[in-house]
């Protein structure tokens, strides 16, 4: 039986939900409206959006994207509503972060800074699914036709993190189109690997033959989400690195530790990270440096401060093949994904591109 208060939403409007009622999500937590969300997905309350417009099409990591706008790690932790988001317009869906025994420490605290639009969180630990919990999840969607990547981190207390995340592989590789592999948050060792050759070589070679037995007919591609805070000379080592030992592509970037402009933080907030708009900036001089310092040969996901078409597509001018968006859905709400669509077309189309392709580091061939 239908719920009568979701019908009567659903009446009432199935485009402008966010307009309407933003004004009570604006009182609440982040984590808050992202549950609220994610249960209206559940029963479609939203209208869907199917984008056919043929030039956002991009061919990467061995798979075609109907657009290169999707979702970040972190949102669909449940994996719930990935499907859901795709069905509103998104190109692909990344789910987790998943760990080997998940987060004992059930603790995570976010915040809406509205005037800035963003959004600060702090994890102690990732507050998702263990990769087996996760694996009959991701199992239950084969064949849907919504490209995923499949996000892995360590647990919070792990002391061999190349260890747990190459365990993690078999239950998750053979429903993934991509993985991530989460060396982006500082407080981990994980991101550690990064500046030791020796450990990045170990996780690629062992991750890479653990694909090879899960998935043999299409291993999927191996990528890496980076921190934020790293120095240019290390940027020119990691990208060389990365290169070296065989990792297909990176996310950029990690958490942000930089306080936005007028943002006045309580003592008890240190210790946590940035995300939404104002973060936007830094992640496109940072997508830039990366595209430039690999010559485009390790593809991008652009992550942090999409907040429109606009901005997804200032990301693939830098250098970036796809997007991923988070903040956005809370300030805007998941009806705003098929604006952001149109209004990547439209700037592509008035820069004179016929595809996305075309238009990937287009800042840089520029200069
Ligand atoms: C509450 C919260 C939880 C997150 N959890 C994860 C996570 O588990 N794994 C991950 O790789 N990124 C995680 N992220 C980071 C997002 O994937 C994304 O990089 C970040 O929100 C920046 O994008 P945005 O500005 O569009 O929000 C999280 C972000 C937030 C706000």
């Amino acid at each position: 039986m239908q719920n009568p208060i979701l019908s009567l939403i659903r009446k009432v409007t199935r485009k402008d939900f966010f307009s309407l009622f933003g004004f009570v999500f604006k009182m609440l937590s982040p984590s808050f409206v992202k549950k609220f969300l994610i249960f209206l997905l559940k029963d479609r309350v939203f209208e869907s959006y199917e984008n056919t417009d043929q030039s956002l099409r991009v061919d990467v990591f061995g798979s075609s994207f109907n657009n290169p706008i999707g979702l970040a790690a972190g949102f669909d932790d449940e994996v719930e509503v990935v499907d859901e988001l795709c069905h509103m317009g998104l190109g692909f869906g990344e789910l987790g972060t998943f760990t080997l025994r998940g987060s004992e420490e059930n603790f995570q605290s976010t915040k809406f800074f509205r005037k800035q639009s963003a959004i600060f969180y702090r994890n102690n630990g990732y507050h998702n699914l263990t990769c087996k919990q996760a694996s009959p999840k991701l199992a239950l969607r084969r064949g849907k036709k919504n490209l995923v990547g499949v996000s892995l981190g360590e647990d919070q207390h792990s002391k061999d993190p190349v260890e747990d995340i190459v365990k993690c592989i078999p239950s998750v590789a053979p429903y993934a189109d991509y993985l991530v592999v989460n060396l982006s948050c500082p407080d981990y060792l994980g991101a550690k690997i990064l500046q030791n050759e020796l450990k990045l070589h170990d996780l690629v070679k062992r991750a890479k033959e653990v694909i090879k037995i899960a998935v043999p007919l299409k291993p999927c591609p191996l990528l890496v989400k980076v921190p934020y805070d790293i120095p240019v000379d290390a940027k020119r080592v990691l990208v060389e690195r990365c290169l070296s030992c065989g990792i297909d592509g990176l996310v950029v970037s990690g958490p942000l530790l930089k306080v936005p402009e007028g943002v006045i933080l309580r003592e008890a907030d240190y210790g946590g990270f940035f995300a939404g708009q104002p973060v936007g900036e830094d992640v496109n001089n940072l997508i830039k440096e990366y595209y430039y310092l690999s010559n485009g040969r390790l593809p991008i996901i652009a992550t942090g401060g999409v907040f429109s078409g606009k901005d997804a597509y200032k990301r693939i001018r830098a250098g970036a093949s796809l997007v991923q968006v988070y903040s956005v859905l809370l300030y805007k709400g998941p009806e705003y994904i098929p604006t952001m669509i149109k209004e990547l077309a439209e700037c592509l189309k008035a820069d004179g591109f016929n595809s996305i392709e075309d238009a990937i580091g287009a800042d840089l061939k520029k200069a």
